[in-house]
């Protein structure tokens, strides 16, 4: 048995309990100060405030330090090929996303370079980007397959976050996202690739237990509502739980969709409409929404507040990825929660712990500091929760300890 205490924090700032933070309740943190908290064999074992005596194998001084939960990161494409800066020229020349994914770039481009890239080369590229999340104090991260597109390549993406999950100190929870695009020998055939993906790829990662999650890129020219719902409904029967791009770019009705088949979670919502607001609410659909996206692809933001205001839970993402988002920083996902979305520190704190968690399904184990769950903690170079949302642009983490073991520390704060 091995324990740890941490002791001299601050403030520990954390969801009180396990339950998604809907509404009202978005903003519910407990603010604890001069606290500790007592790990035992990577979990929790108690905290409180005050004078604590108990011994312990390790202990670690926060010197008055803000405390939170480990960071979850609820959406991220962790996994490709290649990069896409010449898209920025693009870009800057007023192409739009959908036009360069129209003429065969984007995520198609991504694709051909995902397919020649080998597992190995795979597996040390995303291990660089853990590394450096860890470092920014997320300790939990989803990540999508999506860049392969055939079965052999979709599975390759989908091992290489298995084999991650079971080497690194980061814990990663595996989505399906064959449906990201139609590959090019399908691009002239929408019914032959729904059919593949319905009858052979869905089945085959259902069997070896690949994916927890299937999503669909639900948008104008890539896949239609009608057929993100056939395919989100096949995995829903194959056991993988339904996730969904909706409303990016377009409100297709993919919020709809999300609501009618009580999708976990509905990803971006950015042009999100009243009535897509609705049917998430009727739906109890978290809205996993990524604001850096938004700034990235100068978009507007998603209606977080509207959110709130219909009940919907809101978590947070950063969906780092090689076109839309090439950023992979959870504390500017905060920063932008509270200057784009208009939501306190709180809720902020909340959308990025308590709630991604819930969107990636593991709500049981991370995402707040409580008496038997993972000792997954960041110990911040801030006072407190205004700070670290009001901070930009530097990293604020001073210890990440991830199941009770530092896993970064920032010397020069030490
Ligand atoms: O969430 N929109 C679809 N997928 C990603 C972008 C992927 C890419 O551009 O490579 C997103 O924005
Ligand atoms: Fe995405």
């Amino acid at each position: 048995m091995s324990s740890l205490l941490i002791k001299n924090i601050g403030l520990l700032a954390t969801s009180p309990d396990s339950s998604l933070k809907k509404g009202i309740h978005q903003k519910d943190v407990s603010m604890i100060k001069n606290a500790y908290i007592l790990c035992e064999d990577g979990k929790i074992k108690e905290y409180g405030s005050d004078g604590v005596l108990s011994e312990a194998d390790e202990v670690i001084d926060a010197k008055g330090r803000l405390v939170t939960p480990g960071l979850v990161d609820a959406h991220t494409h962790l996994i490709f090929g290649g990069w896409r800066q010449n898209e920025m020229a693009m870009k800057l020349n007023g192409a739009a996303y959908l036009d360069i994914l129209k003429a065969g770039g984007g995520i198609l481009s991504t694709v051909r370079e995902t397919r020649k890239a080998a597992k190995e080369e795979l597996y040390e590229k995303a291990r660089k980007s853990l590394d450096e999340m860890l470092s920014l104090g997320t300790t939990t991260c989803e990540a999508k397959s999506g860049y392969g597109l055939n079965l052999e390549d979709e599975v390759k993406q989908l091992e290489v976050i298995r084999e991650l999950d079971r080497n690194h100190p980061m814990d990663l929870v595996a989505t399906y996202l064959g449906a990201h695009a139609y590959p090019e020998e399908y691009v002239n055939d929408h019914e032959g690739y729904i059919k593949k993906i319905c009858e052979e790829v869905i089945p085959y990662v259902a069997e070896h237990g690949l994916a927890e999650f299937c999503d669909v890129f639900c948008e104008t020219g890539v896949f239609s509502k009608e057929e993100s719902g056939r395919i989100l409904l096949t995995g829903k029967e194959y056991g993988l739980k339904p996730k969904i791009h909706a409303d990016e770019i377009d409100a297709i009705g993919g919020s709809i969709l999300a609501g009618e088949i009580h999708a976990v979670s509905a990803e971006h919502l950015i042009v999100c409409n009243q009535e897509g607001i609705d049917a998430l609410s009727k739906g109890g659909v978290i809205a996993c929404l990524l604001p850096a996206t938004s700034l990235y692809l100068s978009a507007e933001f998603a209606k977080a507040r509207k959110m709130i205001d219909n009940d919907v839970a809101i978590a947070f993402g950063s969906d780092f990825n090689p076109g839309s988002c090439p950023c992979l920083n959870p504390q500017l996902v905060m920063n932008l929660g509270c200057l784009k979305y208009r939501m306190t520190p709180e809720e902020v704190l909340n959308a990025m712990t308590i709630n991604a968690a819930a969107a990636i399904g593991r709500a049981d184990r991370v995402g707040s500091v409580e008496p038997g769950k993972q000792a997954d903690l960041v110990i911040w170079d801030a006072k407190d929760l205004n700070y670290l949302c009001y901070r930009m642009g530097s990293n604020l983490a001073h210890r990440v300890i991830k199941k009770g073991e530092t896993v970064y520390l920032n010397e020069e704060t030490d």
